[in-house]
């Protein structure tokens, strides 16, 4: 493959998507056909722990993410799994049809599960358009937004003497001296080749 970067200049938002008891940080959303119930479709990660809720429950929300977005939302639900906090506790979020949503994001989709297709890292969800609202018109964060800006939407503070390794695709810290040869992003899976040290 001469240049797989090509792949990052397809737009994509950023998104919160939630299904009852978890959810996290997309960019993989797509409409992918018209009417008034519209099919959405979602490309969730296989280790994500929202990918084991979505297979229980029957419905979705994504919430859509506008550029001004407080940072704090996109490490809690990006960079941490809900089988390790309570995503709720920090971030703001009100219900609609049982489900959770971003408060102050610019609007919401919320889709009954109508299929789902598996591939070697991810199952696509597709759902159908059931419920949405636009509540600010604002600009959306795109996902090349967030990839030129992570290192300010994403500080990595570290104690004297203490090391980071940064992502520098998904903007995951990892704390520590070193980092071993079969190390994998535990958020997006690439190897110790892609992470940048910060000390
Ligand atoms: C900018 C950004 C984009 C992401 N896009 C996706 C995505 O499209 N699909 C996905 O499954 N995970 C995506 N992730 C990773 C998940 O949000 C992340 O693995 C999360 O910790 C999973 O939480 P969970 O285990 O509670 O489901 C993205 C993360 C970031 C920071």
């Amino acid at each position: 493959m001469k240049n797989k970067k090509i792949t990052r200049k397809i737009s994509q938002g950023m998104y919160v998507l939630t299904t009852e008891n978890g959810g996290c940080i997309v960019d993989a959303v797509s409409q992918i056909s018209a009417g008034d119930n519209p099919l959405i479709s979602v490309a969730v990660m296989k280790t994500n722990n929202t990918n084991e809720l979505l297979k229980k429950n029957k419905t979705f929300a994504i919430s859509v993410l506008g550029l001004d977005v407080d940072p704090e939302i996109i490490k809690t639900f990006g960079l941490n799994s809900m089988r390790d906090i309570n995503k709720f506790e920090s971030v703001k979020t009100k219900e609609e049809m049982n489900l959770p949503i971003i408060e102050n994001s610019l609007g919401y989709m919320i889709c009954e599960i109508v299929d789902r297709i598996e591939n070697d890292t991810h199952t696509l969800f597709i759902g159908k358009l059931i419920e949405a609202d636009l509540e600010k018109d604002n600009e959306p964060m795109t996902y090349a937004h967030y990839q030129e800006h992570k290192d300010e939407l994403i500080k990595v503070e570290t104690e004297k003497g203490e090391c980071a390794w940064v992502c520098t695709v998904c903007g995951y810290v990892y704390y520590g001296e070193t980092l071993s040869e079969d190390f994998k992003c535990p958020i997006c899976g690439v190897g110790k080749e892609y992470f940048k040290i910060k000390e």
